[in-house]
């Protein structure tokens, strides 16, 4: 059956999986680290290892797979032969299993037992000379790695690297969530890790609006998701998520199955709330009447906030329709209940934007406070 919220094939476009065309915000981030590789590539240095780190979500993974496919088409226009692998090292669990991860992808065949990770390494770079290519090796999920083992692996790797006297180059590029390089203290570190100088910092909400709004036009039917949905999806995305886009897309690809399932054609602002309950819990109706039961103040606000909600189309409310609905937003003692409700979660009040949202959890459920 035909969806009237999805595109056809829509939905793989919102997967973990799927590298979109644009990176909004990571541009910069994409292009540096080209640079730095291809700087490398051409340049003298037989072996470096550029690090970057960020929280989870900040688009670490997939900027590096952009710059790396850059990397290739470049290599490929210059004919410098290179192979390139990324692999995530999260269950690398000693040496050996890192080595042998990384000797397999070049070279299928390789029998998995009776080399030590030395060795392992030796294959490697022997494989490397004689097929004559540079090497990109992208270690993902690295800070795990690092901090599960008592690795020798870069002092290994530094050491088989002199021996093969610049016949051979291999550029690594360390992924994690920590900083890579400040785990290994050893003087010869400094010269060998080359830190990105942008950093992938949490994204606002108004990044993860630009991110979401180029999904949204790849995945969804026209006219099938509101800019200010989109918004909302960014402002519990900065609030609740971290900053993470993958909890920005969740919340939007979760918000479309919702509107898919009850057959509607758009998706409105308790599909969103709905999809951010799913992910987790923000305040319960009982966290609601425990507060109402300290400020019975708060108890009659909420009350008039419901009958806002429930006849407002559009998720941010401006003070306005609020004032319209009893509301007084100019009243101090509002203003600060209003305050005190953002806080806990369930609401997003913006004075500046004179604008209030619902967001900690479905209407459905505040309603059930009152129950
Ligand atoms: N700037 C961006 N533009 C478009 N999509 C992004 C951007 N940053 C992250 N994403 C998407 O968000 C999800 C998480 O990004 P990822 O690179 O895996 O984050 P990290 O590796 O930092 O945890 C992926 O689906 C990715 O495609
Ligand atoms: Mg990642």
């Amino acid at each position: 059956m035909k969806s009237l919220i999805f595109k056809k094939d829509g939905l793989n476009k919102l997967s973990a999986s799927y590298i979109p065309e644009k990176l909004p915000s990571r541009e910069e981030h994409r292009l540096e680290i080209f640079n730095t590789v291809i700087g490398f590539i051409e340049g003298k240095l037989p072996l470096k290892a550029i690090v970057l780190n960020g929280p989870s979500g900040s688009g670490k993974t997939v900027t590096v797979k952009k710059a790396s496919e850059q990397v290739l088409n470049y290599c490929n226009q210059k004919g410098i032969k290179i192979e390139y692998r990324h692999l995530n090292t999260r269950f690398a669990s000693s040496d050996f299993t890192l080595a042998q991860m990384i000797a397999l992808s070049l070279m299928p065949n390789i029998p998995g037992r009776g080399y030590s990770s030395k060795e392992l390494l030796f294959t490697i770079f022997d494989y490397l000379e004689k097929s004559g290519k540079s090497f990109l090796l992208v270690l993902d999920d690295f800070d795990s790695f690092l901090s599960g083992v008592r690795s020798r692996f870069f002092t290994d790797l530094l050491k088989i690297s002199e021996e093969y006297e610049g016949r051979v180059k291999v550029i690594l590029i360390l992924i994690g969530i920590e900083d890579v390089s400040k785990k290994v203290k050893d003087s010869w570190a400094t010269s060998f890790f080359w830190r990105i100088g942008r950093s992938f910092k949490p994204y606002s909400a108004e990044e993860i609006s630009v991110i979401l709004k180029d999904r949204v036009e790849l995945s969804f039917n026209e006219n099938s998701v509101d800019d200010s949905l989109i918004y909302l999806m960014g402002r519990m995305t900065e609030r609740f998520g971290y900053g993470s886009a993958r909890y920005g897309i969740e919340l939007l690809l979760t918000s479309g199955l919702n509107a898919s399932y009850e057959g509607s054609s758009k998706v409105v602002a308790e599909h969103v709330r709905e999809a951010q309950y799913r992910i987790e819990s923000i305040i319960t109706p009982a966290d609601l009447k425990t507060l109402f039961s300290q400020d019975p103040e708060i108890h009659r606000l909420v009350e008039r906030l419901i009958r806002v909600f429930e006849s407002c189309e559009e998720p941010f409310v401006d003070f306005k329709t609020l004032e319209e609905h009893g509301v007084r937003t100019r009243d101090s003692g509002v203003m600060e209940r209003l305050k005190r409700l953002h806080l806990e979660g369930l609401l997003d009040y913006n004075p500046s934007r004179k604008e209030l949202a619902l967001i900690g959890m479905p209407l459905r459920l505040l309603q059930q406070a009152f129950d």
